[in-house]
């Protein structure tokens, strides 16, 4: 057969074309990842690049719906010719940023029962083949060209970081967990003392978890009234792990415009996809952020009983404290009913994050507690709503959070994100600062 020129110029038979259809496929030209799809059954194939610009998200996990690729994390939506048509989060008269739009190969053609791609100007088309063809070898994801931020970062040694529930180490007990790419080896005496193996600079027990610093911390503590309030009761999910950084996973936690995409089978159908920007206040070691939404509340049992309309007002309240701190509290207005989250994030591995969540729920002001029972299926609930975004992080594939922000297209609804990326940079400054004075 006629081989291709190599190099990126040339055309490159990908995958059969009968093999083509509506849900994307990846395949790979010249070591560059692209997904192929039909935009219309029967239709021509459209060749895109392998990650949506926005979040990084591989589109192949993407879904086509009336001529458009649709990317699964906040449903950007991309015509044939790469165009991004509409970003939902910024309501239907939102125009999407010009570097939303998509830059795949040069050209794609479908030929000889093949499509091929030719990734740079090229003059001819593809070559006749002589003998059978074999598709080009798959491609690997994209990295950010720009620094990330992953799982093994040096200044997060300086840090406290939960590594246990303080009830999965009984009295006379010992664990190994892993932290920082480093094993650690705890154990609690008989008195409830925790030790550590090999010496770190710090342990305690704090928020119901053991926290490790490996190094003196430089970071700011997460305060959380609500666990010293008579007024809510407590219940803990199972720790989770996650397949990636934490740094995304809690991009994802501030993130208010994935609701309607990641989290349409359990709390997000009824979202609105347009989200106003949130304004950001700079805190030592951190941020927050007040947001007001109209959302379902399917728990609040006025709703059953025709007391209160299931579509209510509800102001989340988002508290960051670097490294992986995160605390949304979220107030129903009308009934003053409160729920709080708390996302804790233990960065394990590079590809390795444990999660530990611990929700807070008050029925109100003049309300009796809520039930164990009632607890007991919010804490289900949440735990659904955890499973859903572990699942978008599977599908991630990115070695960290991107620092560098021209490796990801932002709009207004992303300014928690943009925040998360700065707190993150200010607490390697300040590690860096107390390294110089040590
Ligand atoms: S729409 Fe693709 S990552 Fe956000
Ligand atoms: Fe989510």
């Amino acid at each position: 057969m006629d081989m291709p020129e190599r190099g990126t110029t040339g055309w490159y038979p990908v995958v059969r074309a009968a093999e083509v259809g509506t849900t994307p496929v990846p395949v790979g030209a010249a070591g560059s990842a692209y997904v192929v799809v039909r935009l219309r059954p029967n239709g021509e194939v459209t060749a895109f690049p392998a990650r949506c610009p926005h979040r990084l998200v591989p589109l192949a996990a993407g879904h086509v719906e009336d001529g458009r690729l649709i990317c699964p994390a906040h449903g950007w939506r991309f015509d044939g010719e790469g165009r991004c048509t509409t970003v939902p989060s910024l309501g239907d008269d939102g125009c999407p940023p010009p570097r939303a739009d998509l830059r795949g190969p040069w050209a794609v053609e479908e030929r000889y029962g093949w499509v091929w791609l030719a990734p740079e100007p090229t003059t001819s088309g593809p070559p006749r083949p002589a003998g059978d063809l074999r598709p080009e070898p798959g491609a690997e994801l994209p990295r950010p060209a720009g620094p990330v931020f992953d799982n093994l970062a040096p200044a997060l040694a300086n840090a406290w970081h939960p590594v246990e529930l303080s009830r999965e180490l009984r009295p006379g007990g010992w664990s190994s967990v892993r932290l920082l790419g480093c094993t650690w080896n705890l154990a609690r005496d008989a008195a409830g003392t925790v030790t550590v193996e090999p010496a770190v600079f710090g342990v305690r027990e704090r928020l119901g978890l053991i926290w490790l610093a490996p190094a003196e911390p430089a970071d700011v503590p997460l305060e959380v009234p609500e666990l010293f309030d008579r007024r809510f009761v407590a219940g803990w999910l199972p720790p989770v792990r996650s397949p990636g950084p934490a740094g995304p996973l809690a991009d994802t936690f501030l993130d208010a415009s994935h609701g309607p995409f990641v989290h349409a089978t359990t709390i997000g159908a009824a979202d609105r996809a347009e989200v106003a920007p949130a304004e950001v206040v700079r805190e030592p070691g951190g941020f927050s952020s007040v947001q007001e939404q109209w959302v379902d509340n399917p728990v609040d049992p006025e709703v059953t009983t025709g007391g209160r309309p299931l579509r209510q007002r509800r102001r989340t309240t988002y508290t960051f404290r670097a490294p992986f701190r995160l605390c949304l509290r979220q107030e129903f207005l009308d009934s003053g009913a409160a729920t709080t989250l708390l996302y804790l994030l233990q960065p394990e591995d590079l590809d390795s994050t444990r999660i530990y969540t611990c929700l807070l729920v008050s029925a109100g002001p003049g309300q009796p507690l809520p039930t164990p029972r009632s607890l007991a299926e919010q804490v289900a609930l949440q735990r659904r709503i955890l499973e859903e975004d572990v699942r978008s992080q599977e599908t991630l594939a990115v070695p960290g959070l991107p620092l560098d922000l021209r490796d990801e297209v932002h709009v207004p609804a992303d300014r928690l994100g943009l925040a998360l990326r700065e707190a993150l940079c200010d607490f390697m400054v300040a590690e860096r600062r107390q390294q110089r004075a040590a």
